[in-house]
């Protein structure tokens, strides 16, 4: 089996690394932060996420995974190495692929034997020619080195099932060598039934882009029809239901709500929106546009319904916050629809108090001035306002009318479309819900 490595111990890398380990291959993974490096190296998953932990520590102590900061060593050890660095928004909403090229230009000096470079991370199209030809230029053994790309589908939440059993595996490749080590690497997966897709290096990278962007547009599609519910008094929760009930369609990424947030589909949308403008595909920057537009105006619209519930204006109103991450089972508040919404409620005076079950650190980190509770109750104590921004289980577990008695006035905005209303409308709460009557 091919030794492999992993460059990037992010929410893909880590994972990826572990996962690997865990199919039966000798891994071992960098990172430039020596910090993660050390903290991965002790057993410890440097985020939330379900069943990663103990499947990190499961496979350092079987000896299958180590961590390193040195890329000479990297070189030495691997005949696989898997590329997993981030692809952030770059300035103008494109990618910004200084990460890739630097990991790229810190690997290729020590590729001195035949090996493969397979990018996971998400690219605008023509990116993988573009770093092959990059280490083809320093490599010494740049004939031997090859390059392929296989982009990565996984959820933050189901992370380590979604690597372990993907839906498919999509490889690009220039060779059938590519193909095989890939084919080797995947063994395990393919024996028990999972696609493997073929095909050349620009297609690889567009299927990536092309279905965030389907999911973006099939989450923007039921919010602008929550909008016309908003619009008509019509319900949109049976609407999504009996339309997902069409096998054409289906349920799947068709809940209304807050939108989407993250580190993955708005800066994905965004920069193929810009990919497809520098190629003039007008066509994908008018759609993208609108998706783009419908996912923002849901925020405003969540603070429109707290201004009208506070009764025309936020200023002093206390408003409890439930939930930071951008989705549940993820401590990931890059994007998070929800910080967005305390940053309109707070400039318009409000004062807010927020919590979540594991996010608070990672958003403390990125608003250290907001007040974080331990608690549900701690958040809700005297407030005039709950508001429901992410729609962990916890959540859906609260007694409402235990948190009545805390709170000052019993109103909450399920932004998430996922309370039992009638439950807490017959504990004495008012209950307004994004794209429902
Ligand atoms: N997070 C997801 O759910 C997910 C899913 C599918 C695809 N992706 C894609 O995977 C890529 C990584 O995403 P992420 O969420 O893991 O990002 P991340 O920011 O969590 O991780 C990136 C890691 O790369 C490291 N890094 C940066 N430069 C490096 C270098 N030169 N050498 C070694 N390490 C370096 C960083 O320190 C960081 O730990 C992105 O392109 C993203 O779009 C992410």
């Amino acid at each position: 089996m091919p030794r492999v490595t992993v460059i990037g111990t992010g929410y893909l890398g880590l994972t990826h690394a572990v996962c690997l380990a865990d199919l039966g291959h000798e891994v071992l993974a960098i990172d430039i932060d020596e910090d993660k490096i050390a903290r991965a190296a002790n057993g410890e998953a440097l985020f939330f996420e379900p069943g990663l932990e103990p499947l990190l520590r499961k496979n350092l102590d079987a000896g299958r995974l180590r961590f390193t900061t040195s890329f000479a060593e990297v070189g030495a050890f691997g005949a696989v190495h898997f590329l997993c660095v981030g692809t952030p928004q770059g300035e103008g909403g494109g990618a910004d692929l200084s990460f890739v090229n630097a990991a790229a230009d810190a690997l290729a000096p020590h590729l001195t034997a035949e090996c493969l470079i397979v990018g996971k991370s998400t690219v605008p199209v023509g990116t993988a020619r573009q770093v092959m030809s990059q280490v083809q230029a320093i490599a010494p053994a740049s004939r031997q080195v090859d390059l392929a790309w296989n982009p990565e589908f996984l959820r933050e939440g189901h992370a380590v099932q979604d690597s372990l059993t993907p839906d498919r595996i999509v490889v690009g490749v220039t060779s059938g060598r590519a193909e095989a080590l890939l084919r080797e690497v995947y063994a395990r997966p393919l024996a028990g039934g999972v696609p493997l897709l073929v095909m050349d290096l620009e297609t690889a990278e567009l299927v990536k882009v092309a279905a965030n962007a389907f999911l973006a547009t099939k989450i923007s599609f039921i919010n602008a029809m929550a909008e016309v519910c908003e619009a008509t008094g019509a319900d949109v929760i049976p609407l999504a239901e009996a339309l997902g009930y069409d096998a054409r369609i289906g349920r799947r990424f068709l809940s209304p709500g807050l939108g989407f947030g993250g580190g993955c589909l708005p800066k994905d949308v965004r920069a193929f929106r810009a990919t497809a403008s520098a190629l003039g595909v007008d066509s994908v920057v008018s759609l993208l546009t609108s998706v783009d537009a419908i996912n923002q105006g849901r925020r405003d619209q969540v603070v429109a319904l707290a201004r009208d519930a506070a009764g025309a204006t936020l200023d002093g109103t206390r408003v409890a916050v439930l939930g930071v991450a951008f989705k549940p089972n993820s401590d990931d508040v890059r994007d998070s629809p929800s910080l967005a919404v305390c940053d309109q409620l707070r400039a318009e005076g409000a004062i807010v108090s927020v919590h979540d079950p594991v996010a608070m650190p990672n958003a403390a980190k990125k608003r250290p001035d907001l007040v974080y509770a331990r608690s549900v109750s701690e958040a809700a104590q005297g407030a005039d306002l709950v508001l429901h921004l992410t729609e962990w289980s916890d959540y859906q577990a609260i007694d409402p009318a235990a948190l009545a008695r805390v709170v000052a006035r019993p109103v909450i905005i399920d932004a998430r479309c996922c309370l039992d209303a009638e439950l807490w409308r017959a504990a004495g709460w008012t209950v307004r819900v994004l794209g429902r009557p």
